[in-house]
């Protein structure tokens, strides 16, 4: 059997730990019950489990309040929540060059129905994010901020901290997608002026796919947009006004969230520091190797240091579809090819509509498949 060199991560990380595999079967084997929805133990057992993981996603990002910690289906779910939370008609909402249409679908929409009044910045390729520009572009009726914290695209890191202060010193709200940074680099709620924050559970925190958070500092209100069922207040007809039941209707991902724990203590314990160094030394080696080759151009960030595991390129006269196919055929290599679901981006670092091909790294890739992967691009280019 062709081997596989699983290079999607960005997408989803796979594969997963073994401690998620076996949280996950555990899971079902011996125990099930929706949480907050009292009646017998494994129901409460549930429950436990979803409070510590909302305790541990707390601490991860220094939430200041785990009831603010509110579990999605991905970050995409996350965002909407967040942006159709919080904004009222007339606001004005700046967001970078580099969202992914978790963002800009959202922001478009609102705007194509006259709700919200939207300035994206421009970003040039390196997806370098120009403050002045920003700070110009803030208006007496901006109430948010949103903006990626890496690209899924070229990887690059965005200057979230200093975009959070200037929102601070405004009083202008801050979301930030941290879809691809949440478990690779380190967040900190208060340090990173961070208003709200939206995750994925299932790529760097290594959780199954179906679950993601949102979490946001005790100042911020966000409106209850699904309403239901929550196991509290049931005596009433209206939503409950708490958190976390103000943004959880319905019976929860247990599953997820319980899986979700275990990833998260997966990367805690293994140290984000040393994922880094890890995935950033194969990434370095992969992106320098490729610029040695003349047929490839390289779509990355400026800085070696700080970046995603992750990078796009193009095969000069081959579309990215093609690419991706061959590698996955011919050599068992899996990449995603297009766009990303980020055209914003692409129009940035200039290959809109064609796209590239993206190469992520997770946890168990090694050297040796980075070096078989580089091999096997030369022998594309061969016999192109
Ligand atoms: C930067 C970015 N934001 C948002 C998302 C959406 O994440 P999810 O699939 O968890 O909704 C992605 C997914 O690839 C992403 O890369």
């Amino acid at each position: 059997m062709q081997k596989i060199i699983y290079l999607d991560n960005a997408a989803t990380t796979w594969p997963k730990p073994t401690r998620v595999i076996k949280a996950l079967a555990e899971f079902y084997n011996h125990f099930t019950g929706s949480q907050g929805r009292a009646g017998h133990g494994m129901a409460l057992k549930a429950s436990r489990e979803v409070f510590e993981t909302r305790e541990l996603v707390a601490f991860l990002f220094n939430v200041p309040n785990s009831e603010r910690v509110i579990f999605t289906a991905n970050a995409t779910h996350a965002i909407n929540y967040a942006l159709k939370g919080i904004l009222k008609k007339g606001d004005h909402v700046i967001c970078s060059g580099f969202e992914h249409n978790a963002v800009f679908r959202p922001l478009k929409y609102l705007e194509s129905i006259s709700y919200i009044e939207l300035t994206i910045l421009d970003c040039n390729k390196y997806s370098d994010f120009d403050l002045s520009a920003f700070e110009k572009s803030i208006k007496p009726n901006t109430k948010a901020v949103i903006t990626t914290h890496g690209s899924n695209v070229n990887g690059s890191i965005l200057p979230v901290r200093e975009i959070g202060k200037i929102c601070k010193e405004k009083a202008i709200i801050y979301i930030v997608d941290a879809a691809q940074t949440a478990g690779f680099i380190p967040i900190d709620l208060q340090l990173d002026y961070i208003d709200i924050l939206a995750f994925s559970g299932h790529k760097k925190l290594y959780g199954p796919t179906g679950i993601g958070g949102l979490c946001f500092k005790n100042e911020i209100d966000i409106e209850t947009l699904l309403h239901g069922g929550t196991g509290s207040r049931s005596e009433s007809g209206e939503h409950p006004p708490f958190y976390p039941d103000k943004l959880e209707a319905g019976t929860p991902n247990t599953l997820g969230i319980y899986g979700l724990k275990a990833g998260i203590q997966h990367v805690m314990n293994t140290g984000i520091s040393n994922i880094q160094k890890e995935q950033l030394e194969l990434i370095i080696f992969f992106t320098k190797s490729l610029e040695s080759i003349d047929e490839v151009i390289v779509y990355k960030p400026l800085s070696f240091d700080e970046r995603l595991p992750l990078l796009s390129l193009n095969i000069k006269n081959m579309t990215s579809s093609d690419v991706s196919l061959i590698l996955d055929k011919d050599f068992g290599i899996m990449t995603r090819a297009g766009l990303h679901c980020a055209p914003l981006a692409h129009k940035s670092i200039g290959t809109f509509p064609q796209g590239s091909v993206r190469f992520s790294f997770g946890l168990f890739n090694t050297s040796e498949e980075i070096e078989y992967t580089i091999e096997s691009i030369k022998k594309i280019i061969k016999q192109r």
